[in-house]
């Protein structure tokens, strides 16, 4: 994905900037550019396709000298991969902008600027930032002041940072739905959007919040002014490298690390792709809308916790977006005939983007005659992400344990972004996907709530270190939070467990259920919560120990050998990522009990490479 990266500096920035631009490399990118202000006065630009070497070598046979400038590495969304949509776009040559993000009204202005006189270079919806806020900065005042004049007139997700050959010594930035960080050096300041570009230069760091504009300028001065354009004080905040995504910081192992994780995950999984207008739906890359318009079927392919993810999507795309869904695992759907209703879209979910069933299933896809294949994925440059034609990219960060928890819970966060993406072209109500949207955006607070449960979750576990079965129940998109609730018990806790449909209890399992077998069940406030309730009563009848992670407004209670866990209300929609948390932490505990090998389970690999 794209990354910024800015310095204004007492040295020479062209190595500070390359350094950054290596640093991001990991998020996956097309092409590479920077633009710095030289100290006569010029405004010099380097663009490269292709890697960030590709660039390096460039500069090495044109380098830049100056101590302010600006760099990018881009994933197209607007425009090809080329040198000429690589940033930073310019108007002229006094203006350059680098931009993560979307504007989605850079048509109209496109042609209003285009009607002003503007030429246009590149397909990108970044050059019209660029004129922008060089029309703005030409009609008078400074460039802080015309930065947020043009602000103002744009929709959508962006951050950015701005220069300007005719005020040299400043860096303009803003954010709005997408990160953006300010680094604080000694008599020198940098931007970032990511603070793991700028580790070689300082770990202090001011995270900017949603529509802060920041001003930076030699001898290393911050000023920050928020939404209403009032100077702010935003806290200085040191980075730990400790908590970097191969150390376990303070957790005893990964899982548990990875587990508390997840509500900065959502949120990363989100970020720049929700706009009050609801969700970007060039997210997905440039040619989403047109294909996702068209599409009237969607097959999912995916294995392992990956295919659970797909379950729970299929619940969302015909309920929320009316589209039929079909979800399948990669190693039947390989192998079989499979036949495709025109215009169908082929979407594989994969944490490590490797897995070789499903790699092989999106190359079997390819004659099958569907419209084109989507990728939703965790590891830019995968094979996976290289061989779809759309990407979304789950930004969780690397996931160690080999029980997969963050990467689930993301995966479902972009599922439910594709399925708002769906409803809004096929025009399915807009008021519910509003409602969703902003549940979405409330959704890492609830997990929050949720992960503070942590020690009553450890109490519930002792319950099962000596059980040696368990049985999941779920109704509706819950039914597959009970297989990965199953999943997660088995893999690292060698229990045996299964999971049902709660209404399937009657026509079999029901037969296992003794004291001997405890029941866990999941009951969200749904419609289905009082069919719930009978089945639940069921177990009970037959002397089964049922632990129920339950709504706060369900009114199930404890009793006698009815074990209850109350969560905080979320939107029915976005139940199923929330009630994946506690069962995530009773796996956990209940295999820390019985002191098993919890990150790295025996016979378990995190990437299944071979068939
Ligand atoms: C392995 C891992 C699982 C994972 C599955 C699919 O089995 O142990 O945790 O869910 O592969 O992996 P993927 O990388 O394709 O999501």
């Amino acid at each position: 994905m794209c990354g910024i990266v800015g310095a204004v500096v007492t040295r020479n920035v062209q190595g500070i900037l390359l350094e950054g631009l290596k640093r991001l490399e990991y998020r996956g990118y097309d092409s590479a550019g920077m633009a710095i202000l030289s100290d006569d006065n010029r405004l010099d630009r380097v663009r490269a396709l292709g890697k960030v070497g590709a660039l390096e070598s460039r500069l090495e046979q044109t380098p830049l000298t100056g101590n302010i400038g600006i760099a990018h590495t881009r994933w197209a969304t607007h425009g090809k991969p080329s040198e000429d949509n690589a940033h930073p776009h310019q108007s002229g040559d006094n203006v350059a902008v680098v931009h993560n993000g979307i504007i989605e009204n850079h048509e109209r202005l496109r042609s209003e600027l285009q009607q002003q006189g503007y030429t246009f270079t590149s397909e990108t919806d970044t050059e019209v930032v660029a004129h922008l806020i060089a029309r703005e900065f030409d009609r008078g005042g400074d460039l802080l002041s015309a930065v947020r004049d043009a602000l103002l007139v744009f929709d959508g997700a962006y951050a950015m940072g701005v220069v300007h050959r005719d005020e040299p010594g400043v860096i303009i930035g803003a954010r709005k739905g997408s990160p953006l960080v300010v680094g604080v050096g000694i008599e020198e300041a940098f931007l970032a959007s990511d603070p793991l570009a700028l580790l070689q230069v300082t770990d202090r760091f001011i995270y900017l919040q949603e529509e802060d504009v920041v001003r930076l300028s030699k001898g290393g001065r911050i000023e920050i002014f928020d939404r209403n354009g009032d100077a702010v004080e935003r806290p200085i905040q040191t980075f730990e490298h400790s908590d970097g995504a191969a150390s376990k910081g303070d957790y005893r192992h990964f899982m548990l690390k990875e587990i508390h994780e997840q509500p900065q995950v959502m949120t990363a999984a989100m970020e720049g792709r929700l706009s009050e207008r609801g969700v970007l739906i060039e997210s997905f890359g440039t040619d989403a809308e047109a294909l996702f318009a068209k599409a009237e079927q969607i097959h999912i392919v995916a294995c392992g916790t990956s295919y659970h993810a797909g379950m729970v999507a299929r619940y969302w795309l015909e309920r929320v977006a009316g589209i039929p869904t079909q979800v399948e695992v990669a190693s039947e759907y390989r192998y079989r005939r499979v036949v495709v209703p025109e215009n169908t879209l082929f979407v594989t979910l994969s944490q490590s983007g490797e897995t070789a069933d499903t790699l092989a299933a999106l190359r079997f896809s390819r004659d099958l005659g569907y419209m084109g294949s989507l990728a939703i994925c965790n590891v830019p440059g995968s094979s996976l992400v290289r061989e779809s034609d759309l990407t979304l990219m789950m930004h969780a960060g690397p996931e160690i344990g080999v029980a997969s928890t963050k990467a689930f819970t993301s995966q479902l966060v972009a599922l439910m972004l594709l399925t708002l993406s769906l409803a809004k072209v096929r025009g399915e109500e807009p008021e519910r996907q509003a409602e969703i949207a902003s549940a979405l955006r409330a959704l890492p607070e609830v997990a929050r709530r949720v992960l503070d449960l942590d020690k009553d979750i450890e109490a519930l576990s002792t319950a099962f270190a000596e059980k040696h079965h368990a049985l999941f129940l779920g109704r509706g998109a819950h039914f597959p939070i009970a297989l990965e609730g199953a999943l997660k018990l088995k893999e690292i806790s060698y229990i045996h467990a299964e999971a049902y449909p709660a209404g399937e209890l009657k026509h079999g399992p029901l037969a296992l259920v003794d004291s001997e077998m405890p029941v866990i069940s999941v009951a969200p406030n749904d419609e289905l919560l009082d069919k719930l309730k009978s089945n639940l009563q069921e177990v009970r009848a037959r002397g089964g120990e049922l632990f129920v992670f339950a709504d706060e407004n369900v009114g199930i209670e404890s009793t006698e050998g009815v074990r209850v866990l109350r969560l905080p209300h979320v939107d029915e929609a976005l139940a199923p990522i929330i009630y994946t948390l506690p069962l995530q932490l009773l796996s956990y505990h209940v295999a820390v009990l019985k002191g098993t090998d919890v990150d790295q389970p025996r016979n378990l690999a995190k990437s299944v490479t071979v068939e």
